[in-house]
């Protein structure tokens, strides 16, 4: 495997030219995006995108992103652009929003595992567009990780997960965004959300406004019962602990549930296991327990940004038990509380 650190806002064009051509040569891609590390292959290559779901051990039944770098591209891709599309672009690419529309004769069947549409986005992260323009191709990219495994946000944690698997990686140091882009699907008279994001529904709905068309989630069941993106049916950007999530004014009820669970420990365990992990915006919140606090950011992007890295060091230090004091139940914070809600199912 071949792990190159790029400068994240000047990557020298010699070593994105080198992945480039690994790329052209139906090969698999690590490199940085904004929201999280992709794992890309040339979108328009079969073989090559075939190579992605094996590398991620993911099913064939869940389609991938394809990474362009313009809205003129992404136009190339699709039969149907509709109004609701190009505005959405217009106002948020380059950025952490994809965009669902009828899929064109060139975007092979594996790529949208076989269904009607394709899944575009235009990255702002300078590496990813730098690599897009030198391959000369749209990149099929899903998150570069193991399938259900946590997303990685750096270098390493590509590594750690996918191992061997993926033969070239470009560090360019962490994602700022921190967890996956919004999928939004689009239609002439609606835009749904497929997976939330830090583009929040409010920003959408605004965008949109002057077309006359409304935001609804497809979470939203009465509405739309068929889940619409295969990839958020399940367990997700999950750890290997155990999870419990808690609201903030539960954390009276946790602390008795975590002191009985450490009563029945100390019986059967003589060497007592590693402390639980506790992810909380308020310092001090469960008293009592032996835990190991991690102070989370107050601010929804702040805390999207060190989300993941928390995660995966819980992962590290093996922790059996994550404890997660959930945010506030704003649509700024939809994305991080779904994602949350997906790590603990
Ligand atoms: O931020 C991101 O979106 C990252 C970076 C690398 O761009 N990519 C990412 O890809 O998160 P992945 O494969 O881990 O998640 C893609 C999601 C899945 O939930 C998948 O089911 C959905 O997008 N998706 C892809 N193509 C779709 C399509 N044609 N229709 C509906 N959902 C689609
Ligand atoms: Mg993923």
């Amino acid at each position: 495997m071949r792990i190159v650190v790029v400068d994240a806002n000047h990557p020298d064009p010699e070593i994105i030219r080198e992945a480039a051509l690994v790329l052209r040569n139906g090969g698999l891609v690590a490199f940085p995006t904004e929201t999280v590390y992709g794992l890309g292959a040339n979108a328009l290559d079969a073989s090559a995108v075939s190579r992605i779901y094996s590398a991620k051990g993911r099913p064939a039944w869940n389609p991938v992103i394809v990474h362009v770098a313009s809205v003129e591209t992404a136009r190339l891709y699709t039969t149907d652009w509709p109004a609701s599309a190009e505005c959405l672009a217009q106002r948020f690419w380059p950025g952490p929003l994809t965009i669902v529309v009828p899929r064109a004769d060139s975007i092979p069947d594996v790529v949208s595992a076989g269904g009607p549409t394709v899944a575009l986005r235009v990255p702002a992260h300078p590496v990813a567009k730098a690599l897009i323009n030198a391959a000369g191709t749209p990149i099929a990219a899903p998150s570069a990780n193991r399938y259900t495994q946590v997303s990685p946000t750096t270098a390493q944690h590509v590594v750690e997960s996918l191992g061997e698997r993926v033969p070239f990686v470009l560090d360019g140091g962490p994602c700022q965004v921190g967890i996956e882009s919004t999928v939004v699907e689009c239609g002439d008279d609606a835009v749904t959300i497929l997976r939330p994001g830090m583009i929040d529904a409010d920003s959408l709905g605004e965008a949109v406004a002057g077309l006359g068309i409304r935001v609804s989630d497809s979470r939203d069941v009465a509405r739309h019962p068929i889940p619409r993106s295969p990839g958020t049916a399940e367990r997700h950007y999950a750890p290997n602990a155990d999870v419990w999530l808690f609201e903030p004014e539960e954390a009276g009820e946790l602390a008795m549930a975590l002191a009985a669970r450490q009563e029945i420990g100390n019986e059967m365990t003589k060497s007592g296991e590693s402390p639980p992990v506790a992810l909380l915006r308020t310092p001090g919140l469960i008293g009592g327990a032996n835990l190991l606090e991690v102070r989370m950011p107050e601010e929804p992007g702040d805390y999207a940004r060190d989300l993941y890295a928390a995660l995966h060091r819980a992962d590290k230090i093996r922790a059996e038990l994550l404890i997660i004091e959930m945010p506030p139940d704003g649509p700024e914070w939809a994305g991080i509380r779904d994602r949350l809600t997906r790590a603990a199912r």
